[in-house]
């Protein structure tokens, strides 16, 4: 028997890519459901060659249904996850809403996934930040190896990550540009075309961005409170794919060949690393694929047992629809869940 499975979100960017992962990798679902707002009822959206027409959230009785991705932001999280898991039903919720909830796992399945076992004291489980993800999937072996002290991430994040609104300000304003059109503002603060902008999420009291602080907590969570983490998270004008550049300070010495030869064999990660023109990974490359693509390991020479690297993923994928999807499969793999019917 087969799952009953709901992606809340269907029509955003990150819903689609749910939709899209849950059919190439045949997920083993007796019935996929597309939710979204009453704005989209009725619209179209693909899985695999099938298609679905998106129904309402707020009118969904999840009573029969098994497993739930959510990914139609904070506010939609907060109110419908704790409904929806009191129904029964496992909710895997790619908001930030419940990341820090001590009863509710933050798991990337390649790096913590024995702490899945936890979920059952909710029903709800947290993917992390977009960034994060990438981010553990490659620190986690050189944790385990040599022990992380200290970690400086700066982050090129795309448009996607604000979701298809953020894509299509992207698209409308490099138009805009071309054509002499004047430039409008609405999802970022400043013009994203042909720019850089060091500002994702609010700000905090100490100056630092709330996505900054994500990272910050989410690696302690997910790999060891013992982790420093300081990160400057910056959009740029590229639609799918985050990048970032990583410096590590480990404890015991771990040169960049040695890196390199572990995190080859590491699961999730693809090392893609010439020393050469074109010889590394960069977002456009990524997109549509599954792994942490990690390039330019060097050594760091100004601290003790220092390395350098550049890490890349769809953020769609990774960053959010596969890592969820992967929580789910984990789930059955574990024999932490099955189907109700
Ligand atoms: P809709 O398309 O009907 O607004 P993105 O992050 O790419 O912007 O996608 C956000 C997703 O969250 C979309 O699928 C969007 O649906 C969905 N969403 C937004 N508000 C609601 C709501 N009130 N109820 C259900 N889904 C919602």
């Amino acid at each position: 028997m087969g799952y009953r499975v709901a992606v809340v979100g269907a029509t955003g960017a990150v819903g689609r890519e749910m939709l899209n992962i849950l059919a190439e990798r045949q997920f083993p679902a007796s019935d996929v459901v597309a939710l979204a707002s009453r704005r989209s009822l009725g619209t179209e959206v693909s899985y695999g060659d099938k298609t679905l027409k998106a129904k309402v959230l707020e009118h969904y009785d999840f009573s029969d249904t098994d497993i739930a991705l959510f990914s139609a932001g904070g506010s939609i999280s907060e109110e419908y996850a704790p409904k929806v898991a009191a129904a029964g039903c496992v909710v895997i919720d790619n908001s930030s809403k419940f990341r820090m909830d001590p009863d509710v796992p933050l798991i990337v399945p390649e790096v913590n996934g024995d702490a899945l076992a936890g979920y059952t004291k909710k029903r709800i489980i947290a993917n992390p930040n977009c960034s994060t993800a990438q981010l553990v999937v490659a620190l986690k072996p050189l944790h385990d190896r040599a022990k992380i002290k200290r970690v400086i991430v700066s982050t090129y994040q795309s448009a996607s990550g604000a979701g298809k609104a953020g894509m299509d300000e992207l698209f409308q304003q490099t138009r805009a540009v071309f054509v002499s059109d004047p430039i409008e503002k609405d999802v970022f603060t400043k013009q994203i075309a042909f720019n850089v902008i060091p500002h994702i999420d609010v700000f905090l009291d100490d100056g630092s961005t709330k996505e900054e602080w994500k990272m910050v907590v989410e690696v302690k969570k997910i790999i060891d409170s013992a982790i420093k983490v300081t990160a400057t998270c910056v959009r740029v004008p590229v639609f799918v794919g985050h990048s970032e550049a990583v410096n590590i300070e480990l404890e015991q010495p771990l040169s960049a060949e040695e890196a390199r030869d572990l995190l080859r064999e590491s699961p999730g990660c693809m090392v893609v690393d010439k020393r050469e023109d074109g010889g590394y990974i960069t977002p456009v490359e990524c997109v549509g694929e599954y792994a942490t693509y990690i390039s330019r390991i060097r050594d760091d020479i100004t601290t003790e047992n220092g390395l350098a690297m550049w890490v890349v993923s769809d953020n769609l994928r990774k960053g959010a629809a596969l890592n969820a999807v992967q929580i789910a499969e984990q789930l059955i793999a574990r024999h932490l869940t099955k189907p109700r019917g």
